[in-house]
């Protein structure tokens, strides 16, 4: 695939994985981005996942044909994108590996050499050049590893974004970009706010007409559409007005408190209402709503003097992510002693800037005229609030 006239696309699609990183489910598969860069001298950015070492290899010799790579550009350390180093360097020994120092050392914890012979350090605002093209060396330390730097090419505009405006999904299949794009990034470097928003303001400063993703497809088209997502989720900006519920209910009643409430904000007009049971949905699909919509209502069962296993555990996952700046709600359901409120409560006390909506509902066991009457009181609260 041609993306510039003398950069070219060298990744894979990988349809077997389970789960990326050991826990995300990619129903569409994952890609794993390479690039080559022909100029006077010859650049790879990045490597692919281990088991794609073959078809990566077939694909760089089907774009470089007689030539030989001068440079491997290594831009991020996680395995996905560096676990072929050693394979290439024995098929091209002569290639120099430019990357960060901290990237040298965990080449060093990884294959047991930081390649000392046959290295190019690179800083912040170090440049490389081709011939044509010159490359600037930008730091990204933890978007999503301390190691990371992004790469710009002055020459055709292009900003070669490590993890930054990657998603989940091969390029094989059609998907709408924001949903498994909020996703990945919630999940992957969510926690990394300040980070992110570090690096768009140094981006802000360059003319980037193409993002070249290590995950994703090649963004070439509207890319203020991207950026601006980026800005809000980096900011942990509301994205779109509503509420998500999430509940975990053991016999029904807790559910039925919760979905009571989605009738209730729908027919006052709510713009927008989703309902997850963290028990059987996908957490980071939870997770991704918790971050995009304003509103938190968390609604569980009252368990061994806490709260019932899986909203422990949401809860854990949104405080781990830097959850932060949201109005949260919460109903408890407890037959003898109902304390998961102040549980949920407690945990979330941790958080920044976070607001608990006045009216929290109890439910003893089941709905009865008392807890209905204060799901009617939540509901116009964030409705109205
Ligand atoms: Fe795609 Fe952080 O590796």
């Amino acid at each position: 695939m041609e993306i510039t006239q003398d950069i070219r696309y060298a990744g894979v699609n990988d349809h077997n994985i389970d789960l990326f990183e050991g826990q995300y489910t990619v129903e569409n598969g994952m890609a794993y981005n390479s690039y080559v860069i022909l100029d006077e001298k010859t650049v790879v950015m990045d490597t692919v996942d281990t088991n794609f070492l073959e078809e990566w290899m077939q694909n760089l010799r089907q774009i470089l044909g007689t030539r030989t790579p001068d440079y491997l550009v290594v831009q991020h350390m996680e395995p996905d994108h560096s676990a072929n180093i050693s394979a290439f360097l024995e098929v091209y020994p002569d290639a120099v590996i430019v990357s960060s120092a901290p990237a040298f050392n965990m080449m060093k914890q990884f294959f047991g050499t930081d390649y000392a012979d046959r290295r190019l350090v690179v800083k912040e605002g170090d440049t490389l050049s081709l011939g044509v093209h010159t490359l600037q060396f930008i730091g990204a330390p933890m978007v999503h590893w301390p190691e990371v730097i992004v790469t710009y090419d002055r020459h055709d505009k292009v900003l070669f974004s490590a993890d930054g405006f990657g998603k989940f999904g091969a390029l094989d299949v059609e998907e709408d970009w924001a949903c498994e794009a909020r996703r990945y990034y919630f999940g992957i470097v969510g926690k990394f706010g300040m980070q992110v928003q570090n690096l768009l303001k140094k981006a802000s400063a360059l003319d980037i007409q193409i993002i070249c993703p290590l995950h994703g497809p090649v963004l070439k088209d509207n890319l203020e559409y991207y950026v601006n997502l980026y800005q809000i989720w980096s900011s942990y900006s509301v994205e779109s007005e509503g509420v998500m519920i999430a509940y975990t209910s053991v016999y029904g009643n807790t559910k039925a408190a919760a979905l009571l409430l989605a009738d209730k904000l729908k027919a006052k007009g709510c713009p927008k209402v989703v309902v997850a049971d963290l028990a059987r949905e996908d957490m980071a699909e939870c997770m991704e709503d918790a971050f995009r919509y304003g509103k938190l209502v968390l609604a569980t069962t009252t368990y061994n003097t806490d709260m019932f296993p899986f909203m422990r555990e949401f809860i854990n996952e949104l405080i781990g992510h830097n959850y932060q700046n949201r109005t949260v709600a919460l109903i408890e359901n407890g037959s003898w002693a109902p304390l998961a409120a102040k549980a949920m409560r407690t945990r979330l006390e941790t958080c920044k800037d976070i607001t608990f909506a006045e009216h929290t509902v109890q439910i003893r066991s089941a709905l009865n005229d008392e807890s209905i009457a204060q799901i009617e009181a939540l509901a116009e609260e964030l409705c109205c609030g």
